[in-house]
């Protein structure tokens, strides 16, 4: 094996040894051009249209005016009667243009809703509304009386788009302004990739040719698309240039080697390109020249099927297939069932019936166990990205190729939407263990397929709106049938139970991104495919735009032993983003969480609200939610008791840390603040200031003895030395409280500073076993 990775450690037998999952995704040394964060599409394309219908929407709006931050009790009840006709003019042009989003925020690209309240247009979620029920999908003539991966329908296209979803999809743009905007959006990138050079190849060594593949299959789906929405041949021709060039068949070549040119030692690349060329196949097929068509079918089985073949015997290439619940494994089998669809009849090698034979039952298997019972994909949040967009391609290719899913859907998933939706607060998700640096062409849609196969129409309401929804898929997996505001109905509050995953997520609001957000997760600190933290107890906290209590992400991928494996003495748990030490936990006696916790949620509580119809949300006098938990498995038996929780105080405009603790070391009560950190005279309490909003940070308990102090985000100097240096963490600072051994209840209460004068109050000291909905009531 003459593959090394940039620590010139031998990559494939640590992937074999360890059946872990590097995903390898380190931010790309070649990239697209980043596309302007700031830039609001929306306001590109919406607002002409909006001005044309504005008048006839003006009757039922009641408009609130956004005060500073107005997600608080006092600004939201004030709000309509502050209307000024600025705001009246926002809020009516985004309702006008029939997209409930005005924008997106530039430094974390969620959407901004208008405050206002409208019961005729912010309606209960539903599919298929009287008024919208032209726009439901015509039912598909093709069923399967006895499926098959390996019998197909008799028409083209067979890949999640078939023909007669294309017959009416103009119609649908016309009336539906998502799909508008979406189609404008994937014509916009086709246009500006014709216009780009072929993709050059280079290879980065540690993720190999991946972010190559993923650009590859871009353009393969945009191309494609643009092409069958215009019958213009300038789309084939630019595709079949691409096609060529990964091929290796233009000036300089391509790939890592000339009979290996899809890198299949990273078998993510091999799978990328092979879904790419499988769609360029299909979608195009009354297109391409018998020619053609002969050769996309030589280099696919040459580059792509044939290693695919082999990588069910060869542990090498294939660790993903054996026991791996990730990404990994959805990816993969994903890409090869994908092009194996594609060429099923024309493909004289039995490659692709072969592989059929292989993939279908053994995603059945591992990639549809990615998310656990309660819906969380147990690799972290954010390669739930990853995970889902390759699980929903299959399943939605299996689907309308041969009329079965084969068991790939399941509980689990029909609960997944939710855990991302309840992960992801006003501002960031609850951004756990690593994050994988960039994305391309993973993004959240299948929310769409999740939404349809399971009847959840808020899923698709909550996702047409975030900034990653234009995309192929996205017109095809889109029921426009679809009505309503997403968060109507939708509770506050949601608890996640399975014992890999248990965490908790509470917010005050669905549609402001000045809302309060808190989460708390206990769990395992293995079973997550080595992307997790030693994190039992970690929190975030949410408020007025900003992240007061947040993650620090990935290490480097590539740092030696990153992903040796999840044992106690791995050092994966030198790296300070990595150890206990880097997360908003408790750490006692400066060592690691054990790695075999096993913690158990003790207590939940909610006034179940919901939102409604109006997005100001005013949460209901007395509102509260709190959950904690035993993680005392979590350490070592100098600690005989560890429970830790969270609760809202003051109708969810404050929040309440607390840790119950016996232990014979010293310990640290800490968390990770981008904030400027400023602590008072007494150190009991300290002021976090981002841009000018302010949180305060009180001790509560114990009434003396404890103080604040804050270091930089780096380790101790006595911790093991990692054998690569940590990522610098600039300015993260740590806010810490340093305890010695003892029993205490440590007490940590955080105020939002409100601009309109909501007032914070001090609640009582109460036991977790006196906790109640009233309980911290004053
Ligand atoms: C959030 O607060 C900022 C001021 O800090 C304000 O400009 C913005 O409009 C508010 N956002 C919403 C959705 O109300
Ligand atoms: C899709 O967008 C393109 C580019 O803006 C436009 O030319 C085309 O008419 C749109 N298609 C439909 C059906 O509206
Ligand atoms: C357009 O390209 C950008 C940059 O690669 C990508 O983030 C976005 O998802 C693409 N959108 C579509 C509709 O392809
Ligand atoms: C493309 O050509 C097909 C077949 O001739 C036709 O049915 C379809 O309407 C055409 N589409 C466009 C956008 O011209
Ligand atoms: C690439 O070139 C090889 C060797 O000439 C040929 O066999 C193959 O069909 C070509 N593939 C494509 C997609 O043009
Ligand atoms: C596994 O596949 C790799 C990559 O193609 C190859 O180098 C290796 O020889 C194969 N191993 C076996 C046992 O076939
Ligand atoms: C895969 O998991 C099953 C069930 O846990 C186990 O019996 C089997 O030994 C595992 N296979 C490998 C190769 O680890
Ligand atoms: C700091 O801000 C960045 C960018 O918004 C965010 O990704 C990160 O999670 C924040 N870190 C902390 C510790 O809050
Ligand atoms: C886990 O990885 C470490 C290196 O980080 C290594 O020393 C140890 O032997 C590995 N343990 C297992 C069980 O693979
Ligand atoms: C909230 O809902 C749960 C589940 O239906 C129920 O057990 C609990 O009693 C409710 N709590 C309140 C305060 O209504
Ligand atoms: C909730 O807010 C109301 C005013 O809106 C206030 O009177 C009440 O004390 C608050 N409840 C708590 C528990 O602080
Ligand atoms: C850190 O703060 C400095 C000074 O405010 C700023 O210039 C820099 O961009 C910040 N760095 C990061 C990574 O946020």
């Amino acid at each position: 094996m003459s593959y090394h990775n940039a620590n010139n450690q031998n990559y494939s037998t640590q992937n074999l040894n360890s059946s872990i999952d590097d995903n390898g995704y380190r931010t790309p040394l070649v990239q697209e051009k980043p596309r302007g964060k700031s830039t609001s599409k929306w306001l590109k394309f919406g607002i002409p249209i909006a001005i044309l219908v504005i008048v006839g929407l003006v009757v039922g709006l009641v408009v609130g005016l956004k005060s500073k931050k107005d997600s608080s009790p006092a600004a939201q009840s004030s709000a309509a009667a502050a209307a000024s006709s600025a705001s009246v003019n926002s809020a009516l042009q985004a309702l006008a243009t029939g997209r409930f989003a005005t924008a997106t925020n530039s430094l974390y690209m969620v959407p901004i809703y208008p405050q206002v309240t409208d019961t005729a247009v912010f309606t209960t979620p539903t599919f298929a509304a009287a008024a919208k029920a032209s726009l439901t999908w015509p039912s598909d003539t093709f069923s399967a009386a006895a499926p098959a991966a390996t019998s197909v329908r008799p028409d083209r296209p067979r890949l999640i788009a078939p023909q007669y979803k294309w017959n009416v999809l103009a119609s649908h743009i016309a009336a539906d302004p998502y799909l508008t905007y979406w189609n404008q959006s994937i014509f916009g990138n086709a246009t500006e990739w014709y216009n780009d050079d072929p993709i050059a190849y280079f290879n980065d060594g540690g993720n190999g040719i991946l972010d190559l593949a993923r650009r590859f299959k871009q353009r393969a789906k945009a191309f494609s698309y643009a092409y069958r929405m215009t019958n213009d041949t300038k789309w084939v021709d630019r595709l079949w240039v691409e096609i060529q060039n990964v091929a290796g068949n233009t000036t300089g070549g391509f790939g890592p080697d000339p009979v290996d040119k899809w890198n299949s030692i990273h078998f993510l690349d091999t799978a990328e390109f092979s879904a790419g060329y499988g769609i360029a196949y299909d979608w195009l097929y009354d297109v391409w020249s018998a020619d053609q068509k002969s050769k996309m079918l030589f280099t696919l089985n040459q580059y792509g099927l044939s290693f695919g073949v082999n990588a069910f015997s060869n542990g090498t290439i294939g660790w993903w297939s054996t026991n791996t619940t990730g990404n990994w494994n959805c990816v993969c089998n994903g890409g090869l069932t994908l092009a194996s669809l594609a060429v099923l009849g024309d493909d004289t090698t039995g490659n692709a019936a072969k592989l059929l034979g292989l993939t279908v039952n053994n995603a059945v298997q591992n990639c549809a166990a990615g998310p656990t019972s309660d819906g969380t994909w147990s690799e972290t949040q954010d390669y739930w990205y990853f995970g889902t967009t390759g699980y929903a391609e299959m399943t939605s290719a299996l689907l309308t190729a041969t009329g079965s899913d084969y068991g790939m859907i399941n509980d689990a998933f029909s609960q997944t939407g939710y855990s991302h939706m309840y992960g992801q607060g006003p501002t960031q998700l609850f951004a756990v263990g690593d994050t994988g640096p960039n994305k391309f062409s993973s993004t959240a849609n299948s929310m769409f397929f999740f939404a349809s196969t399971f009847n959840h129409p808020e899923l698709a309401l909550y996702q047409r709106d975030q900034y990653d929804a234009p995309d192929p898929w996205s017109m095809f997996w889109y029921d426009a049938s679809v009505q309503g505001a997403f968060w109507d109905g939708l509770p506050l509050d949601r608890k996640f139970d399975n014992e890999i995953d248990q965490w908790v997520s509470m917010r005050n609001t669905w549609s402001n991104t000045n809302g309060t957000f808190l989460a708390m997760k206990a769990g395992m600190n293995q079973g997550r495919q080595t992307h997790n933290d030693l994190d039992c107890g970690d929190f975030v906290i949410q408020a007025l735009g900003h992240t007061w209590a947040g993650e620090l992400g990935d290490g480097n991928y590539n740092a030696l032993d990153y992903f040796s494996n999840d044992t106690q003495n791995s050092v994966r748990w030198y790296y300070y983003r990595k150890m206990t030490e880097g997360q908003n936990t408790i750490l006692v006696n400066k060592e690691n969480q054990n790695v075999l916790a096993r913690p158990t949620v003790l207590g939940y509580g909610t006034t179940n609200d919901t939102q409604g119809s109006s997005s100001i949300n005013n949460v209901a006098q007395g509102s509260t939610a709190f959950w904690y938990a035993d993680i005392t498995s979590a350490y070592f038996t100098d600690t005989s008791s560890l429970k830790r929780g969270i609760r809202y105080i003051n109708n969810r405009t404050q929040m309440l840390v607390q840790d119950e603790i016996t232990t014979t070391s010293s310990f640290q009560w800490r968390m990770h603040t981008n904030a400027t950190v400023s602590v008072s005279s007494d150190g009991t309490s300290a002021t976090l200031t981002i841009d000018n909003d302010k949180m305060t940070v009180s001790i509560l308990s114990p009434s003396s003895g404890a103080k604040f102090s804050t270091s930089d985000a780096v380790r101790f100097p006595t911790d093991p030395i990692p054998p690569e240096a940590d990522q610098p963490n600039p300015n993260v600072t740590v806010l810490i409280i340093a305890m010695d051994a003892g029993t205490y209840s440590l007490q940590v209460l955080f105020s939002p500073q409100w601009t309109d004068g909501t007032p914070s109050v001090k609640p009582p000291s109460v036991a977790f076993a006196d906790w109640t909905l009233t309980s911290h009531d004053v």
